[in-house]
């Protein structure tokens, strides 16, 4: 079954507690995008959001490390209480580093680790992590904004790697985040993705609860 992941970035910062409450009842992991305007050009929130939300939240926290060097932060984010946590390839590349290393590190902190990679990496720079890593997030725009315009080559990126990993018989959870609504979740789904990130579309809904009910089909 799909997991939907309400994205924190959307909601309502003046009454987050009310749309945790919410989510806790109809999401199956809260979403939260941390961003350190070097890796990205735009900043958003670390660990005060964290420390507030995880002790009210009964689903898992969903952990995107949109920064240069993630393993500074990975034990931090995993002892704050997230049961995900996925950084870029694109960061490894920066650092010099092989990206395994945040896989090893995440996973020695006991959390489910995730390679997430921007619409401009080839999906095929995922496949020699395939065994290594828990799950694997294909950006469907480019990292650092909510609202954008969902890039429709998302949906080939996502199928090549889940027949990648269905050719070596590897199940992995797939995640796919940025302009994801009901006019794509069906194709996503379809196309191998296990795990639907949507901020707009469930927080701008009139009924986000329902938004949410839609998008898991
Ligand atoms: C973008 C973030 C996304 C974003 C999704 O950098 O990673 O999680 O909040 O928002 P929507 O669903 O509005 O594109
Ligand atoms: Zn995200």
């Amino acid at each position: 079954m799909v997991k939907v992941a309400p994205s924190i970035l959307a909601a309502d910062f003046l009454h987050l507690e009310d749309d945790i409450l919410m989510l806790n009842g109809s999401a199956d992991l809260l979403h939260f995008d941390v961003m350190d305007g070097s890796l990205v050009p735009n900043l958003s929130f670390g660990f005060p959001i964290l420390d507030a939300v995880a002790p009210i939240a009964t689903i898992p926290l969903d952990v995107h490390l949109m920064i240069i060097n993630p393993d500074k932060y990975i034990e931090r984010f995993a002892q704050a209480g997230a049961s995900y946590i996925s950084f870029h390839l694109e960061a490894a590349d920066e650092a010099g580093k092989d990206v395994k290393e945040y896989v090893d590190l995440a996973k020695s902190c006991g959390v489910e680790a995730g390679i997430a990679i921007d619409p401009d990496v080839p999906v095929e720079r995922l496949f020699p992590y395939i065994e290594d890593a828990d799950f694997f997030l294909v950006m469907s725009v480019f990292a650092g904004f909510g609202g954008q315009k969902f890039i429709e080559e998302s949906v080939d990126r996502i199928a090549a790697l889940r027949a990648e990993m269905d050719r070596r018989s590897i199940v992995k959870e797939i995640e796919v985040d940025g302009g994801v609504s009901g006019a794509n979740a069906g194709r996503l789904i379809k196309a191998g993705a296990t795990m639907l990130v949507a901020g707009s579309s469930v927080f701008k809904a009139e009924d986000p609860a329902r938004a949410i009910a839609e998008l898991r089909g």
